[in-house]
């Protein structure tokens, strides 16, 4: 199967698993073709002028970079007509983004996270996008409660790395599989079938300069990680979708826990910590707020944050044990 085309595998997929739909399929036709737009204008950022911020802000108050905008505008524009979504929503965009009457509605709704560790844009390091696919539920009016469903709802989920390669990491509750960017054919080709995170693994990866606003628990944690004799290393990229996709395949441990600066964590829930919280449970791994599985969290909020500690599984199961019962 290594090499096969991510088209062919999604329709191979379809055959097996009686209950996955064409639609669907061709859903993430589109997802592929707005990913490949994103790769080429992410690969040429240092060519063309475009690196830097617009001046704008974003719902969250923070800076907008110019490529943040131009992969949200790519991901609506690709995604609203091809008759597979009731609606979206993106980090970039306050409010649900409706599909416009002109178009014919269908029945999924996309989340996504179009350009996850923008910061890195103009030191060229690896960014990437995160996308989260519910099916709705009712009428299919794309209603802010329509979106707000716990991750364990989720059908599809996964992320595009723009890294050394691009690659396209997705999971349909099936496993988790890896497709790498042929740029000379312009295909995504099978290359990490059936990924399987490290039960155990040997990375640590959290923004120390936060530790000044660390909680007990966390103090705790990392000092152990750091005495423990299996030699831990730590690494952190800042680009949540790369450290994450490194811990994956290598194992380890990513930790954004609640502090007293970001009391209820900083990352989203349901474009950033859902999506690779069903990836990470399907690759084996496990994610949690520390005292509460990811994927049970009932949202309030379209942007709502969370703590976030994921990855190889008897990693986060012994940190869990410093923050259970911990208030910030
Ligand atoms: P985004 O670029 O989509 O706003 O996300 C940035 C996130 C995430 O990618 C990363 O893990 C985290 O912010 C880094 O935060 P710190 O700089 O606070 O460590
Ligand atoms: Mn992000
Ligand atoms: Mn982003």
């Amino acid at each position: 199967m290594i090499g096969m085309t991510l088209t062919k595998f999604l329709l191979e997929e379809q055959r097996r698993y009686p209950g996955s739909t064409g639609n669907f399929t061709s859903l993430f036709a589109d997802l592929v073709m707005a990913a490949k737009i994103i790769s080429r204008e992410v690969n040429r950022a240092g060519l063309i002028d475009i690196l830097g911020a617009t001046g704008g802000k974003n719902t969250h108050g923070e800076e907008v970079q110019k490529l943040d905008e131009f992969a949200n505008k790519t991901i609506i524009n690709t995604l609203e007509n091809g008759g597979h979504l009731a609606g979206m929503a993106s980090e970039e965009s306050e409010n649900i983004i409706k599909i416009d009457g002109k178009y014919p509605k269908g029945n999924y709704l996309l989340l996504f996270d179009p350009l996850d560790g923008s910061s890195n844009i103009d030191v060229n390091i690896s960014v990437g996008t995160i996308f989260s696919i519910l099916r709705c539920e009712g009428g299919c009016d794309a209603t802010d409660k329509e979106f707000l469903r716990p991750g364990v709802d989720q059908v599809a989920a996964g992320y595009i790395l723009y890294g050394s390669s691009t690659m396209f990491v997705y999971t349909t509750g099936h496993g988790v599989h890896g497709f790498t960017l042929d740029p000379g054919v312009g295909e995504f080709l099978l290359s990490h079938e059936n990924i399987k995170i490290p039960e155990k693994g040997k990375i640590y990866s959290i923004n120390e300069g936060n530790s000044r606003y660390w909680l007990p628990g966390t103090s705790s944690y990392i000092e152990k990680v750091k005495r423990d004799e299996k030699g831990f290393t730590g690494r952190y990229v800042g680009s949540l979708v790369s450290d994450f996709h490194r811990n994956l395949l290598k194992g380890g441990i990513f930790l954004y826990p609640a502090d007293a600066k970001s009391k209820k964590g900083k990352l989203r829930l349901l474009y950033e910590a859902n999506p690779l919280s069903f990836v990470v449970e399907q690759a084996g791994g496990r994610a949690s707020t520390g005292d509460k599985r990811i994927l049970d969290i009932v949202p309030e909020e379209l942007h709502q944050r969370t703590p976030l500690i994921i990855g190889s599984r008897d990693d986060v199961l012994e940190a869990e044990g410093f923050w259970r019962n911990q208030k910030v």
